[in-house]
């Protein structure tokens, strides 16, 4: 008895991310890493790296929807928690609906399944503002709202958030989740989002000094920087469990701009920088989702802040980019 309520205490967390090479992926990994130990933490994709994967070791070629793959990893290296980062996300999965569905529902249900069996302890899956659809009301959109999302990006996250409550409230399982806004990094380039473009108009502006804008130049949607989004995730998985009041998903904001916002506030560092507007199909998808969310929940519940707008972003970025 005694010598197991040592093992308790001395156990230590065994962090698994899936989906560890993508933009959300690579800058969690590197921050639990430092917080946790490198071998605290497996990294794990559906391929390789670009970089090699002695760059990102440990890491295993993993899946993110084979139930029995993450489960013979989550044994081998006595896994107690998973961070499944794996999806597809607004643009690409438009065009791959089945692909998308199959990918963004099969690998939370197996990693729920993970939980319920008691395989492992603790869950953390992303939702977004993608849950949030055309007849959402659009200014300091609330937690609780109307939420008819319209593309299948956020019918995948809206019935995803849905399991994760039903998981709480049936099994038990603590399984914790943000709304993420636009998630503006420079790392690691993301792929196929609608708000890629805050992204992309950084690299262009210092290799171009112009850029052509997929969103009419009044767009406007919540945006956050990557270091409040790996902090804010860090944060709500250290957390207290009873102070998790909400097991669906956490509305998560810091600023909202639009492009012409962002063009804006970059000529303050390159003042010949142009920006063009051609809208295309994304548009109507920017247009489905909020353009700022009250997080006060989140900021309730687990004391969560952030630190970057978007000028010490935008100066923050240029620099990064600049030295590269
Ligand atoms: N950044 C995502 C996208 O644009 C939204 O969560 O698809």
């Amino acid at each position: 008895m005694i010598r197991c309520k040592i093992e308790l205490y001395i156990m230590k967390e065994c962090i698994l991310i899936l989906g560890a090479c993508g933009q959300i992926g690579t800058e969690l990994t590197q921050k639990l890493r430092s917080i946790y130990g490198n071998d605290a933490v497996i990294a794990s994709d559906i391929r390789a790296p670009a970089s090699g994967i002695s760059e990102l070791a440990p890491f295993e070629i993993l899946d993110a929807s084979n139930k029995e793959a993450i489960l013979k990893v989550v044994q081998k290296h006595q896994v107690t928690q998973v961070y499944l980062l794996a999806a597809m996300l607004s643009v690409t999965a438009e065009k791959y609906p089945e692909k998308a569905w199959n990918l963004n529902m099969n690998s939370i249900l197996a990693v729920l399944d993970l939980a319920k069996e008691k395989h492992i302890q603790k869950i953390y899956w992303p939702s977004s503002i993608a849950v949030f659809g055309p007849t959402t009301p659009k200014i300091n959109t609330r937690q609780k709202t109307i939420m008819e999302p319209s593309t299948v990006y956020g019918i995948s996250k809206l019935a995803g958030e849905f399991w994760c409550n039903y998981y709480h409230q049936q099994y038990g399982v603590d399984v914790r989740s943000l709304r993420y806004p636009g998630v503006i990094s420079w790392k690691t380039k993301p792929g196929g989002g609608t708000t890629d473009y805050a992204i992309d108009i950084y690299f262009k502006a210092v290799k171009d000094r112009k850029y052509e804008c997929f969103l009419s130049k009044d767009t406007r949607l919540p945006m956050m920087y990557m270091e409040d989004a790996v902090n804010a995730t860090i944060a709500l998985m250290q957390a207290d469990k009873s102070s998790i009041k909400i097991r669906s998903s956490y509305n998560l904001a810091a600023f909202d701009f639009t492009p012409e916002e962002i063009s804006e506030e970059i000529k303050k560092h390159l003042p010949d920088f142009e920006i063009s507007y051609q809208p295309d199909f994304r548009q109507k998808i920017a247009d489905s989702w909020p353009q700022s969310i009250d997080d006060s929940e989140a900021r309730i519940d687990w004391n969560w802040q952030h630190e970057f707008n978007l000028k010490t972003m935008t100066k923050d970025i240029l620099n990064h980019i600049q030295k590269k």
